[in-house]
């Protein structure tokens, strides 16, 4: 059997930091070690408007911004099909079909989506579509016939959906659909960065992210004003490292060769936490360092990213071009499933027969 991965992203913002360590990076990763027969990424903007439909326009200014992301974190076209998800119709398709073989209980089961009414006060009022977006996202998952859907751990309900929606197509019709599995981030810091004011995740929503896009000085600035230790008042004063947010970006991104260059005193990150722990080791210092740390990281995206955006017409043609392919393929899951069902009638030749003959032996 192929081996297809396929995952995507919502177009409601630019992609930050916390995607790029907890998606991105891996992606690309994957990408580079060869080991898929296909690997798709969707930019999933019927998913979006499934909380957007009032705010259709931020949806549509953020497709390119995710796709400049994608294609500067080295996400690279001609390995992976880069689509748009409204622009393949087999998906809405096939979800109209998969919403049979599952009950509303189930979908009000479902936790994230839980958590996510609470989130936007959807309580009394929540969009049949936002309802069951994640039967949408098994026909994401399964019109391309992935078997690895790489994503962070809030998303393994959508995938126990999706195996739910396979195992009931499968034994109900025909075995045409393939049951996927989430590939999760391999470390806990991957899964989850703080934000930059140590809440427990960087959110567009809360204000305190660092931008892909964002130039040098935008970063300067938010390093120097992160949330750290609130009771290291004093440089003498012992520091925490845990939840100090300056700590666990420097867990997720510096590396020994770091200390050599910006930071020599220090061999590496556990001396530098020691110092911090046992106090006389200042906050701006660390912060400098940090800085440096994520500049060296993000400068050669951040210079990808202005190229790309002076060649949009590139990107766009990128995107077309994936969306085509990517409905060539979905197109043929869509032929499967509807024979599978039977309700593939003027393709069927044996329905006309059958159907001529139960009133010829009439
Ligand atoms: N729900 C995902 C998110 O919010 C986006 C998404 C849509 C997705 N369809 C998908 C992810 C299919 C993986 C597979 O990030």
């Amino acid at each position: 059997m192929k081996k297809v991965m396929l995952t995507g992203d919502r177009p409601t913002g630019r992609l930050h930091l916390g995607h790029y360590v907890g998606s991105l990076k891996r992606r690309v990763e994957l990408q580079n070690s060869n080991s898929f027969d296909e690997m798709y990424i969707m930019i999933a903007d019927s998913q979006a408007i499934t909380d957007n439909a009032y705010n259709l326009e931020k949806v549509r200014q953020n497709i390119i911004e995710v796709a400049l992301d994608y294609l500067a974190c080295g996400l690279d076209p001609n390995k992976v099909t880069l689509f748009i998800q409204s622009q393949i119709p087999e998906l809405a398709e096939l979800t109209f079909y998969y919403m049979n073989l599952v009950t509303l209980a189930r979908l009000e089961r479902n936790p994230t989506v839980k958590n996510e009414i609470k989130l936007r006060d959807f309580e009394t009022s929540i969009p049949v579509g936002f309802l069951t977006y994640p039967i949408s996202q098994a026909a994401d998952i399964t019109a391309f016939k992935a078997s690895i859907v790489p994503v962070g751990d809030d998303q393994l309900p959508m995938l126990e959906q999706a195996r739910e929606i396979v195992r009931s197509f499968n034994h109900t019709y025909e075995e045409v659909l393939v049951e996927p599995e989430a590939l999760l981030p391999d470390n806990a810091i991957c899964s989850r960065l703080p934000g930059l004011d140590g809440k427990a995740k960087m959110s567009k929503s809360l204000g305190n992210c660092i931008y892909l896009a964002d130039t040098e000085e935008e970063i300067e600035k938010k390093v120097m004003a992160m949330f750290t230790d609130p009771n290291h008042l004093r440089v003498e004063d012992p520091g925490c490292v845990e939840d100090n947010p300056v700590f666990t970006y420097l867990d997720a991104f510096c590396r020994e060769e770091h200390f050599g260059k910006y930071l020599s005193e220090y061999k590496n990150l556990d001396e530098l936490k020691e110092h911090y722990k046992r106090g006389g080791l200042g906050d701006v210092k660390i912060k400098r360092f940090l800085n440096q740390v994520l500049q060296e990281e993000l400068r050669p995206i951040r210079k990808k990213r202005e190229e790309l955006s002076q060649n949009i017409k590139e990107v766009y043609k990128i995107l077309g071009e994936g969306s085509k392919k990517a409905r060539k393929v979905a197109m043929e899951t869509m032929q499967e499933v509807k024979r599978a069902m039977k309700i593939n009638y003027f393709e069927d030749l044996s329905f006309l027969e059958e159907q001529t003959k139960k009133y010829e032996d009439k």
